[in-house]
């Protein structure tokens, strides 16, 4: 293998574990550097902190290429090319908390020929602001698409790569491209803030996609259609497009509520209404809570009631809790008078320190004995196998609320529960 590009990493949450890992498979040296300390002993141990599909395989493939250090001499010392992975949570005015980016550019801006690669989610003008403030190195922005659940297979089969610098910093923007050619993706090579931008706009147009989907399933409810049909059907449609066009109970995640937010408050502070976006997070909020209409629908008051989760992940495949629809359908349910049960194969240790007064269940069949009703929250595979008669046999009423529309509606049925979809034609309607 030919000689690869050192590469540094700072940050080793999701995106910057990920960044490490899949630039060491790719063959480069890979030096990735956090400030907590116990997190890289854990990595130097060999001990991956999050659930991640193919991660940990990944980084004990590719051990003797990384190296966890919590200095960033040794990223300085090996890399020109150091991607920035760090965290840029909401601040209480919504925009974002660029503390970690900060400490970044100050620690790689004390010379020589170093290119800061942003890969955390800015506003679009950091870079450009960045760039003014620090002289000392180039600047380019590579903004991270990857899906939780599927992100190592994001990274190395990306649907393209987004190259943003300013003129000056061709030689960093072209050493990114070069690290990235490897996995033959397109490459969008443009300037600092349209980069920056395509990133927002991208997940800002996704989170729309689901919120419209959601909609078009509220209205199918009150018409009489299915919206899994709906979808099929609209998805079909080359311009439109078949993913991203499920209905269920809301987006979550560490992303799409941040970034759609972020988005609205940059057009605002820039003195523009971004009016379209402030309905797609109403709706999403709306969303999140529905299930609670379909319940007393069936059961009149929750007061009392015992209700199952079925998984409290945001989404399938990741223990990540971040803005999860769990957590406010839990304490919504609570709100009512309800005891919350929830059962989630990889998402419980997380949940626990985020829920309170939720009991844990160590199987699903143990989280629905006796409850007056179960929602289905997570998409997690081995929800579809469970025996559905031994359910219904198991809860004090057999009322199923499906939030992610993935069960067999008939199976579920026919095993002699109610079942509620979203978006789908309900219980009470005649089905054909
Ligand atoms: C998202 C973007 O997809 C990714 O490009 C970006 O880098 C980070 O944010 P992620 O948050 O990992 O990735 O998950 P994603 O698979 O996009 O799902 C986000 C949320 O939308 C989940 O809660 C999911 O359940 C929900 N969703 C997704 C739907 O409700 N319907 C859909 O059709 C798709």
């Amino acid at each position: 293998m030919s000689e690869r590009e050192p590469i540094g990493v700072i940050g080793t949450g999701w995106v910057g574990l990920v960044t490490a890992a899949c630039f060491a498979e790719l063959g480069h040296r890979v030096v990735a550097r956090d400030i907590v300390p116990e997190k890289v002993a854990a990595l130097e141990r060999g001990e991956v902190p999050i659930h991640e599909p193919n991660l940990s395989e990944l980084i004990k493939r590719n051990r003797e290429r990384l190296e966890f250090t919590t200095e960033i001499e040794p990223v300085l010392e090996e890399a020109r090319l150091i991607f920035v992975c760090v965290q840029t949570p909401p601040t209480h005015s919504g925009d974002a908390d660029l503390t970690a980016v900060m400490r970044a550019v100050e620690e790689i801006g004390s010379g020589g020929r170093r290119a800061l690669v942003m890969k955390s989610t800015v506003p679009v003008g950091t870079g450009r602001r960045i760039r003014d403030l620090a002289k000392g190195f180039a600047y380019v922005s590579c903004p991270e698409f990857l899906r939780e659940g599927t992100a190592v297979k994001d990274f190395l089969e990306p649907d393209r790569v987004v190259i943003g610098a300013e003129p000056g910093d061709e030689w960093a923007a072209d050493a990114v491209a070069a690290a990235y050619e490897a996995v033959g993706a397109p490459i969008v090579r443009t300037d600092l803030s349209s980069a920056e931008m395509i990133k927002l706009a991208s997940n800002a147009f996704l989170a729309t996609k689901i919120s419209f989907i959601n909609e078009i399933a509220n209205v199918s409810e009150e018409v009489g259609a299915d919206v899994t049909e709906v979808a099929r059907g609209m998805g079909m449609d080359d311009r439109i497009g078949p993913r991203f066009l499920q209905a269920g109970i809301g987006y979550g995640g560490s992303c799409f509520p941040k970034d759609v937010s972020a988005l609205k408050i940059l057009a605002g502070n820039s003195g523009y209404h971004f009016q379209l976006l402030n309905s797609v997070i109403e709706v999403n909020e709306l969303q999140k809570r529905r299930v609670l209409a379909k319940l007393t629908k069936h059961l009149d008051s929750l007061s009392g009631k015992r209700v199952a989760l079925l998984g409290l992940a945001f989404k399938v495949d990741t223990d990540d809790m971040r803005e999860a629809s769990s957590l406010v359908l839990a304490s919504r349910l609570q709100g009512e008078g309800a005891t919350v049960v929830a059962y989630d194969p990889v998402a419980e240790d997380r949940a626990k320190e985020l829920l309170s007064d939720v009991e844990m269940s160590k199987s699903p069949l143990d989280a629905i004995d006796g409850a007056d009703a179960a929602v289905l929250v997570t998409e997690w595979p081995e929800f579809a196998e469970l025996d559905w008669a031994e359910v219904a046999k198991r809860m004090n009423t057999p009322l199923l609320v499906d939030g992610r529309n993935f069960l067999d509606a008939e199976a579920v049925r026919g095993a002699g529960l109610t079942y509620e979809g979203i978006g789908r034609p309900s219980a009470s309607e005649p089905q054909t």
